[in-house]
């Protein structure tokens, strides 16, 4: 979808559908007043009917309307005016363009006129162009007969002349963002049998075509074996399809600065091994590589818009499966770091090839900071539900900055603990500590046992992605998270 900057008089204009906002009490906004005034008093006549209404996210479609160019006038509810925030602006532009995108070919959006306190002219954009793009997306490539095309092609963005160039360079970050979501979304919407390990590595390798400051090598089983990984090789073991190891560096600030580093959990179908899962929903184990995916999504859109930093990804992706040469409780395995551990739960296998990738990371690339990625417990779900990302870290200020991003990039991350005391359980009589521990406090017992492939002193933090990287409810697919939070946190890095 494109986004033409559009500087005319509102009611001048021509176009399919002007999508304009009403607040929930109060008078009407500027913009939509003087559609008001052009239809002679039409929508305050329906505001008074409550036809239209200003709960956010309500729509009312109106045709025809005389003293407009717009062949439709689309009224969405913003809130009340005094808890207009960006996250306010998204879910009305969410609800806007849901509502027309499969019959209005294109559209005009003056909600950028009408911006919250929260977010200046640039990060408008961003907001609006994300939520049109998340709300049209489609995914389809599965289904035998076409589905009804999108048709929305085009949203104007309103902007006053002298915002031009800001709601531009908005607007152009939001695709770019938005480009990396679709990337996280169409992956993970992906099957098992088609979203293998190498087809990860393959769209991976394509992604780092398109830019030049990125590149991307993918490890096979074999380069996996000679690094020694021996935790990640104990979760692929029991697989048919072969493993990669996908590296990505995007070198976008000076040469030899530090970057930093993202670790994502691919796995592309999580039976839970010989441990192996109850039949119920085990389908939504197909996005167990979210973190994977949210990961390269991350790195599309930062080559896209160019950002200023040193930034690289390695990606561990395999099939956790059940099988004669699978993984039994109780093995003990060695992992790249030296560190023994003895898998007494198969299913706790997210923690097993992050561990590696961790190592890798640090030795490798010696990153300013390490975060990693993951659908990695169900008790994080319990505790967030489906609404906040998990973020844990050793680094007080490291987790408040990716709190604090979430809330820009309305890609919302809530602090948890992360204490080294949450690890005590995990001791185990055989080798160094066990892949798990005590249930209470789950999502933080998994936390430590990643943080203790951390060199000391180097900053870490851990996302726990488990309830949000998909919708669960009769809209079931990759939400395409946390590749907003991401894309915002290593902005803000930026000097
Ligand atoms: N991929 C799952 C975590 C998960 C579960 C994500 C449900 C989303 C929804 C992970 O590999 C797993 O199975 N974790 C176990 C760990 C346990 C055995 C310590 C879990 O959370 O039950
Ligand atoms: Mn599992
Ligand atoms: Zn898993």
């Amino acid at each position: 979808m494109d986004f033409p900057v559009k500087v005319a008089a509102p009611v001048s204009q021509t176009t399919a559908c002007a999508i304009i906002p009403v607040f929930d009490g109060g008078p009407l906004p500027a913009v939509t007043r003087a559609f008001d005034k052009a239809s002679g008093g039409l929508l305050t006549a329906l505001r008074r009917s409550g036809d239209i209404k200003g709960d956010l996210g309500h729509v009312a479609l109106l045709h025809k309307v005389k003293g407009t160019r717009a062949k439709s006038l689309l009224v969405v509810g913003c809130g009340p005016l005094k808890r207009y925030t960006r996250k306010a602006l998204r879910a009305a532009t969410l609800a806007a363009t849901s509502k027309i995108a499969g019959t209005a070919a294109d559209a005009i959006n003056y909600l950028s006129l009408e911006l919250p306190s929260d977010c200046d002219t640039a990060a408008g954009a961003t907001v609006i162009v994300d939520a049109a793009r998340h709300a049209s997306y489609g995914f389809s490539e599965l289904k035998s007969e076409k589905q009804p095309e999108i048709k929305l092609k085009r949203m104007g963005l309103a902007a006053s002349k002298p915002e031009v160039t800001d709601t531009k360079r908005g607007a152009s970050l939001g695709q770019a963002i938005a480009n990396g979501v679709e990337i996280a979304r169409d992956l993970g919407n992906r099957p098992a049998n088609v979203c293998t390990p190498s087809h990860i590595g393959a769209v991976a390798k394509e992604i780092a075509r398109q830019h030049t400051k990125l590149s991307t090598k993918v490890l096979t089983e074999k380069d996996i074996e000679r690094l020694k990984m021996g935790s990640f090789l104990s979760v692929t073991q029991g697989a048919t399809e072969p493993p990669r190891l996908i590296v990505m560096q995007y070198h976008g600030g000076k040469k030899g600065a530090q970057p930093i580093a993202l670790c994502g959990k691919g796995v592309t179908f999580d039976t839970g091994g010989i441990s192996i899962k109850p039949a119920p929903k085990m389908d939504e184990m197909k996005f167990d590589m979210c973190g994977a995916a949210g990961v390269i999504g991350t790195m599309a859109a930062i080559a896209e818009a160019r950002i200023e930093l040193n930034v690289v990804a390695v990606v561990p992706c395999c099939e956790n499966m059940p099988s004669g040469t699978a993984t039994r409780p109780g093995d003990v395995v060695t992992s790249m770091s030296g560190k023994t551990i003895e898998v007494l739960n198969t299913d706790a296998e997210g923690r097993l090839i992050l561990c590696d990738a961790l190592t890798y990371a640090q030795q490798e690339f010696d990153p300013i900071c390490l975060l990693d990625v993951a659908t990695l417990t169900g008790a994080c779900v319990v505790a967030l539900g489906q609404y906040y990302t998990g973020v844990f870290s050793n680094d007080d200020a490291l987790r408040d900055e990716l709190v604090e991003a979430g809330k820009r990039a309305i890609d919302g991350a809530w602090p948890m603990p992360a204490d080294t005391e949450y690890g005590e359980s995990l001791r185990s009589n055989f080798a160094d500590f066990a892949n798990i521990g005590q249930r209470e406090g789950g999502a933080s017992v998994a936390a430590s046992f990643l943080h203790r492939f951390v060199d000391e002193g180097r900053d870490w933090a851990h996302l726990d992605i488990a309830g949000v990287a998909w919708r669960a409810d009769a809209n079931k697919g990759a939400t395409g998270r946390p590749v907003g939070l991401l894309v915002d946190f290593l902005m803000s890095r930026v000097q």
